[in-house]
């Protein structure tokens, strides 16, 4: 068991879905929380939000990026800073997913400086790792996770705003989950990992859970331990299926 507890986060990535229109299911689900008993992101693509962040001023639902470029500004053509998202009204950030692993080519060492880029303005890096099917086939799970968190965050961490999404690479749009055994085995790995390096403060890191959570499972993965919440594709993408998530999460 966690010494201090950490804070519960259900995020919503919307990954590149979503238009002006799709503005109403953000503003659906704030107004099926007003007063939500656990923390409530959604990152919708960047060109969503600052609008976003407008039409949810007031309200109890954070927006979030996907993703940050590692230096403040300068001639990077189709990117943008850490900064201009804080700009935009965004209070979180994803990094290191694994379709931008996948898609772009990032590696740990461009997520550390990503994270250190969003930590200096001020946003929460919600950072991500996880396994290929082929490396949980050969076992490799654990020390593929430790090694992704090592080099993934740097030595220098706001532990107060720092999150970590555990994603199995297969279980994302897959609708296959690990075992809940698989999933307490790594999140109870990476919470150790975690406050081996930066002390006992890394209990109150939320440790998201993310790849194929629905409104049906996500009861159970929040039972799991060191879960804390979390990162939700598909399923954020309707105020109905991703209000069903936020009070699974209320009530773990
Ligand atoms: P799905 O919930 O659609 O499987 O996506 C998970 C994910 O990649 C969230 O970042």
């Amino acid at each position: 068991m966690s010494a201090q507890k950490a804070r519960k986060l259900a995020a919503g990535n919307w990954k590149m879905n979503g238009i002006k229109a799709s503005l109403a299911e953000a503003t659906a689900l704030a107004e099926m929380f007003p007063e939500p008993k656990v923390d409530i992101l959604l990152c919708p693509p960047a060109t969503l939000v600052a609008p976003m962040a407008a039409a949810l001023f007031g309200s109890k639902v954070d927006v979030g990026g996907q993703d940050c470029h590692m230096k403040a500004s300068g001639a990077h053509t189709g990117d943008i800073s850490a900064e201009m998202l804080v700009d935009a009204g965004a209070d979180y950030v994803i990094l290191g997913h694994s379709e931008r692993r996948a898609d772009h080519g990032e590696t740990d060492h461009i997520v550390a400086e990503k994270t250190i880029a969003a930590t200096m303005a001020g946003l929460a890096p919600v950072v991500c790792v996880g396994e290929t099917l082929e490396q949980r086939e050969a076992g490799e799970t654990l020390g593929v996770i430790r090694k992704q968190l090592s080099a993934s965050l740097p030595d220098a961490v706001d532990l107060e705003k720092l999150v970590i999404a555990y994603e199995p690479v297969w279980a994302i749009g897959t609708g296959k989950i690990p075992t809940l055994e698989q999933i307490a085995e790594v999140h109870d790995d990476m919470r150790a990992t975690l406050v081996d390096r930066y002390g006992d403060g890394a209990n109150g890191i939320p440790l998201l859970y993310g790849g194929s959570v629905k409104p049906g499972n996500a009861a159970e993965i929040f039972a799991t331990s060191n879960v804390d919440g979390a990162l939700v594709g598909g399923a954020s993408l309707k105020a109905a299926d991703f209000s069903g998530i936020v009070k699974a999460l209320e009530e773990a």
